[in-house]
């Protein structure tokens, strides 16, 4: 059974949105709820693991008092926080949305209504996972990936890309599958590109297959 098996590793997991300061009361941001997130950290708990949940705004609230969890806003904090604990860990997931832009400027005060148009100039954010798959040693490293379309290629991509172990596929193209619903529909696709396809599942169920696979192929 799946008892106790990361006992001894510490497990880092980001989960939710990065919220982008626009001014002192606007942001970019997405529709993440931090639930996949939050479901696997509860997991990786209950299976034994030292959890670390770095997340960005979300009402959620972990199961187990043993998580000991970062909260950021941004996805600049969310790289310096996966930074800090990243040598001492085992198992890295990167389940948070992070936003790929932030807004290059911003403004001190609230921005006022003025012109028809208004334009905010965007700048990159940081690749937090393939910053880390660039500097791993041996650390199991996992991503997700939400894609709208060519899904498979994308995700491939993604893994090699960001030097990940596995990657967790998910598509909007799923009814049940992504933000902010219950359940999710995922496809594992490990090193090798062999192509796990998963059934429909409540989000923790799903947590307990992403953990399965992780141990399968690194813990065992
Ligand atoms: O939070 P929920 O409402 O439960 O929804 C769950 C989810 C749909 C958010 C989750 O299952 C999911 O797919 N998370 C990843 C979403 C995402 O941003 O995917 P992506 O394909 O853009 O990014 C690929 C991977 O790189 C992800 O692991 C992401 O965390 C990581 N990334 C992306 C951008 C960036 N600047 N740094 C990163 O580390």
């Amino acid at each position: 059974d799946s008892a106790l098996d990361l006992k001894g590793k510490k497990v880092v997991i980001t989960a939710g949105p990065t919220y982008e300061p626009i001014d002192p009361v606007r942001f970019i941001g997405n529709h993440s709820t931090g639930k996949m997130g939050f479901d696997i950290a509860n997991e990786a708990a209950k299976r034994g693991a030292d959890v670390v949940l770095i997340t960005g705004p979300t009402s959620l609230k972990t199961a187990n008092d043993s998580i000991q969890v970062v909260k950021v806003l941004s996805a600049k904090e969310m790289y310096q926080a996966c930074h800090e604990v990243f040598p001492s860990a085992d198992i890295v997931i990167g389940a948070a949305a992070v936003a790929d832009y932030r807004p290059k400027v911003v403004a001190d005060q609230k921005i006022k209504k003025n012109d028809e148009e208004f334009t905010i100039v965007l700048e990159k954010n940081p690749d937090i996972l393939a910053s880390l798959g660039a500097i791993k040693t041996n650390q199991f490293l996992v991503g997700f990936a939400l894609e709208t379309e060519n899904e498979v290629e994308y995700a491939k991509s993604k893994l090699k890309k960001k030097n990940l172990d596995l990657i967790v596929l998910n598509s909007l193209n799923d009814q049940g599958a992504g933000f902010g619903k219950p359940t999710n529909k995922v496809t594992f696709i490990d090193k090798d590109f062999s192509i796990y396809p998963q059934e429909l599942k409540s989000k923790e169920a799903v947590a307990k297959d992403i953990i399965d696979q992780i141990v399968k192929s690194y813990v065992e």
